[in-house]
């Protein structure tokens, strides 16, 4: 309940999305920290009636354009609010549903395949990967990728697994080495992990990770 409480103030202190994007898109993916910045979906691959899971999925912004793009998507956050949220905005998307779980009891408690499992500063920071990876790994579909994004850790950052900003919230802050060792350990054929530059004027980039079956 820590957790999910913690999640909670989280939610309650997010301003929403906006409704376009600097192009005038209404719907975006965005793996950074900063807005109009980074990698598109592309990065994913084909995604017409693909299957498409998001671990942390929020208010659902990321996962309503991938469901433009025609793909089957779930979402699962912890944090209720942040479902009421994501159905009040994109609940009149076909082939959209979110649900309030933890991601690890979310993957234990369901079944099928899954082509695409994104997190965008999502839980696979923020739960037990040596858990969540082997998990993830087992639902995906041959040829399926595991993708996920995060702040790379600082030089002189606590040492993982310590708490950080919410008290109850525990980080992985992983080296892109780090998970391409933990991703071949959990049974991952090949990954690619690196660090996105930050826009001009900002200093902290953004780990980006892609694994494969
Ligand atoms: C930093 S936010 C990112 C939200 C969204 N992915 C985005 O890019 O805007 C992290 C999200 O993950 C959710 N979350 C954290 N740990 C979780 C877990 N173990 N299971 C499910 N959701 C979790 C939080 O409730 C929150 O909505």
């Amino acid at each position: 309940m820590e957790v999910v409480d913690a999640w909670e103030r989280y939610a309650q202190g997010r301003t929403p999305r906006r409704d376009a994007n600097a192009s005038g898109a209404k719907t975006w993916l965005n793996w950074t920290q900063y807005a109009d910045h980074g990698p598109d979906e592309s990065i994913l691959g084909e995604l017409q009636d693909r299957t498409v899971l998001e671990l942390g999925c929020g208010t659902g912004c990321n996962l309503a354009h991938l469901s433009t793009l025609g793909a089957e998507c779930i979402g699962v956050d912890i944090a209720p609010s942040q479902r009421e949220k994501a159905v009040a905005r994109w609940g009149h998307l076909p082939g959209l549903t979110f649900h309030t779980a933890e991601v690890t009891d979310h993957l234990c408690r369901t079944d099928g395949p899954l082509d695409v499992v994104l997190s965008v500063f999502g839980p696979v920071w923020f739960a037990d990967p040596e858990q969540l990876l082997p998990l993830i790994r087992k639902r995906l579909s041959p040829g399926g990728v595991l993708a996920f994004s995060h702040k790379p850790p600082s030089a002189g950052s606590e040492p993982v697994g310590t708490l950080r900003e919410a008290r109850a919230v525990t980080r992985w802050d992983y080296t892109p080495e780090e998970w391409s060792a933990l991703l071949t350990s959990s049974g991952y054929s090949n990954s690619k992990a690196e660090i996105i530059p930050p826009p001009k004027g900002q200093e902290v980039g953004t780990l980006l990770v892609r694994a494969y079956t």
